[in-house]
């Protein structure tokens, strides 16, 4: 049903829209289907007016061909990103991660003492906290260098995460006894302890920016959820063939519930743990990288 705000919104054509989309698509890789028409209507309407263009048309030429384009085609991926997130989600898994992954990990890293965690598609930041939480009460890490990277395609989004403030919704999954313990409390809301924040660093990067996802480093657990759900098929390969060669091996690969590696690669070995299936990369599959980590 449309109603009478979308009745005043600037209209999108079928085939402007099917530019815009393969745009976006390909700096992105986010796939829209068709009925994604109305959404676009909705959440890029304003940026008409910000960039000064009277109609779509004009706004595709804009990001296409002005100096200017690039950073607006961020300002839309912005607007059409969908960056839903809280503290503790998809529980069953952060369980296995902390009851069987972690003290794997500690065991593979005592000689290097050094513990590297992504979180990419990290939206605002409550995945990168919870892990970082999970692995400074596991205890096993103490002597070792621990980071937990996170990243994401939008600017916004990262400018939370680094402030690490978070109100009711961010919550909703979360015991009290876990804020009480990690959390302390401001007039704009509840704010991550310094030492927990000290373990987290956050980038923008997009997952599909080949030349600078290797500034990651290698890391030993890439935590990916949520995030190639908006992704087809090539987008994955890609992000996916990424992942493989930022993970050390032995590395583990986590994905969202409703994610998984069928069609995408048969790179990756599957790990039953007790709660949960994740993917690993092979040990035996290392290349010679002059030691680089
Ligand atoms: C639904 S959130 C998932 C957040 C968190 N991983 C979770 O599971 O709660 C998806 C995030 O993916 C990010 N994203 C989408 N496309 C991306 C890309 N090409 N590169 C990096 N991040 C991207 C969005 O900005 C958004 O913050």
């Amino acid at each position: 049903m449309t109603s009478r705000i979308d009745e005043a919104l600037p209209r999108l054509s079928p085939d402007d829209f099917r530019l815009m989309r393969d745009l976006i698509y390909s700096y992105a890789g986010l796939r829209f289907e068709d009925d994604a028409r109305v959404l676009f209507e909705r959440r890029l309407a304003d940026r008409l007016a910000a960039v000064g263009v009277p109609d779509y048309g004009a706004y595709y030429k804009y990001l296409r061909f002005s100096p200017l384009g690039p950073a607006e085609l961020e300002e839309a991926v912005e607007r059409l990103t969908t960056k839903e997130t809280y503290f503790l989600r998809q529980e069953y898994q952060l369980r296995a991660f902390e009851r069987e992954i972690l003290p794997r990990l500690a065991q593979t890293t005592a000689q290097s003492r050094r513990l590297f965690v992504w979180s990419a598609g990290c939206s605002t930041g409550e995945e990168a906290y919870t892990i970082a939480i999970l692995i400074h009460r596991s205890g096993l890490f103490h002597g070792h260098e621990v980071r937990v990277i996170g990243s994401d395609i939008s600017k916004v989004a990262i400018a939370r995460a680094r402030r690490g403030i978070y109100r009711h919704g961010s919550f909703r999954a979360t015991p009290p006894e876990f804020v009480t313990q990690y959390f302390h409390e401001t007039s704009e809301g509840s704010q991550v302890v310094d030492d927990i924040r000290r373990m987290c660093h956050f980038g923008q990067l997009n997952l599909l920016d080949a030349a600078r996802v290797p500034f990651v480093g290698r890391v030993d657990v890439v935590f990916c959820r949520n995030v190639l759900i908006y992704f087809d098929v090539n987008s994955r390969r890609r992000v996916i063939d990424a992942f493989y060669e930022r993970l050390l091996p032995g590395g583990y690969l986590l994905l969202g519930h409703s994610e998984s590696l069928l069609n995408v690669t048969t790179a990756f070995e599957l790990v039953h743990l007790s709660d949960d299936l994740v993917y690993r990369k092979p040990v035996s599959s290392e290349r010679w990288d002059g030691g680089a980590r």
